[in-house]
């Protein structure tokens, strides 16, 4: 296969590059990403890929890729992601999500369905978060489960599948969408819960928890969804979307708590971390949920959501290779070893984007 990834130097591309390197690697790969604050050029160091820097919503240059590097199979992850952003500054959502993905329609249309046809696939990546919020007791979400976003964030990401589906319907373009819940893992950028907690707990920094705390999400790891992905990609049916899941629903709090008791038990077991992060409650023999520290809730939080992946797990085999707790150890483990990586984050655009709207909260 040849393989454009759009968006391949954000967390999910870049694990998904390295995912589909392990286990596919006659496959050429080529990542377009616009490096915005988002994307790391250093998340895939080492690897085999063409990286192209440039924006989705160049149409000219997207036909260019698909034509001149032969491209049969689109995976397209660019966005803007973070739902905090999107309520600070909903345009760039509109931007990138919407008229992005609907260049990168065109585009492909363009190329691969003029004249007889070019066999391709054009898979789209989303999220839950189109479907809305749960209650306590509602059902999990399912592909038939009516769209109703809540956030700007979550509206344009509902717009470009609707524009994908059209594409499908309209035109016989050959797609596929996933829709997942929270990803967590390597390379994730630390603004989102995990990441932006555990560094925080490194350096001492306050904990700021959204409301009461209570919040349900269904938490996957990153190689999980990019499993799906593969999944969808080699057996999805044309035109279908699939849900991707975790299976491990948990309340902020108790992903919070685990993350503390998990940095307070490395703090433990490995004396060089007082060194190295001296700043930590932990090096200073106080628990890391000393740190926690109630703010005022997100404009219109979301409070439950929740996959049921019976669709991909059926049809395709679907089923998580891995537990939260095995998968938090594991990333855990990985910023703890990868400080580099995230330095080097936190001291560019990310202390810029924290000076401005962390500490307003
Ligand atoms: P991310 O913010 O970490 O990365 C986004 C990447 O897209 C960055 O590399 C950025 O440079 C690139 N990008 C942004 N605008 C671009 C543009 N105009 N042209 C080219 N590149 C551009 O995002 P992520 O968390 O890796 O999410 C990837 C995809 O998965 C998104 O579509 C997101 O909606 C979806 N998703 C994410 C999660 C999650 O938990 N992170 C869950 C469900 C779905
Ligand atoms: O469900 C899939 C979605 O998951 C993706 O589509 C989004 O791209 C991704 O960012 C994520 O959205 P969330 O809003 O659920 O993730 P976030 O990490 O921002 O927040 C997770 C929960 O933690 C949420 O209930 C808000 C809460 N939170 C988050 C932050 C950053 C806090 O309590 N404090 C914080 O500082």
């Amino acid at each position: 296969m040849k393989l454009l990834v759009t968006g391949g130097a954000g967390f999910i591309g870049a694990n998904f590059v390295h995912y589909w390197r392990d286990r596919h690697p006659g496959d050429t790969v080529v990542v377009l990403d616009a490096l915005t604050y988002a994307g790391n050029r250093a998340s895939l160091a080492g690897v085999d890929v063409d990286f192209v820097s440039g924006d989705i919503r160049d149409e000219s240059l997207v036909e260019g890729l698909l034509r001149e590097r032969d491209i049969d199979t689109l995976v397209h992850f660019a966005a803007e992601s973070h739902v905090d952003r999107s309520i600070h500054g909903p345009d760039a959502f509109v931007d990138t999500n919407i008229l992005g993905t609907h260049s990168l329609l065109k585009a492909a249309r363009t190329v691969w369905l003029k004249g007889s046809g070019t066999p391709h696939r054009f898979h789209h990546v989303s999220t839950d978060e189109v479907y809305g919020t749960l209650a306590a007791n509602d059902a999990a979400f399912s592909e038939s489960t009516p769209y109703a976003p809540n956030s700007p964030y979550s509206a344009t990401k509902a717009a470009s599948d609707h524009l994908v589906r059209a594409y499908h319907h309209t035109y016989g373009l050959q797609v596929t969408t996933s829709n997942c819940s929270n990803n967590y893992g390597p390379y994730q950028f630390p603004e989102k819960l995990i990441p932006l907690f555990l560094i925080n707990a490194l350096h001492g920094r306050a904990l700021p928890i959204y409301g009461d705390g209570q919040q349900i999400r269904d938490w996957l790891h990153v190689e999980d969804h990019c499993l799906g992905i593969d999944l969808v990609i080699a057996k999805g049916r044309v035109g279908e979307t699939y849900n991707v899941g975790g299976g491990a629903e948990l309340a902020n709090l108790t992903v919070i708590d685990t993350l503390c008791a998990a940095v307070d038990a490395a703090f433990a077991a490995d004396p060089s971390l007082a060194a190295r992060f001296p700043d930590a409650a932990a090096a200073k023999g106080a628990p890391s949920a000393s740190l926690k520290t109630t703010v005022a809730d997100r404009p219109g939080h979301d409070r439950r959501y929740a996959i049921d992946a019976r669709k991909i797990s059926d049809e395709l085999g679907y089923a998580p290779q891995r537990s939260f707790a095995q998968g938090f150890a594991a990333t855990l483990d990985w910023y703890l070893a990868n400080e580099a990586w995230w330095r080097s984050v936190i001291d560019g655009s990310y202390r810029d984007w924290v000076a401005t709207n962390y500490s307003a909260r």
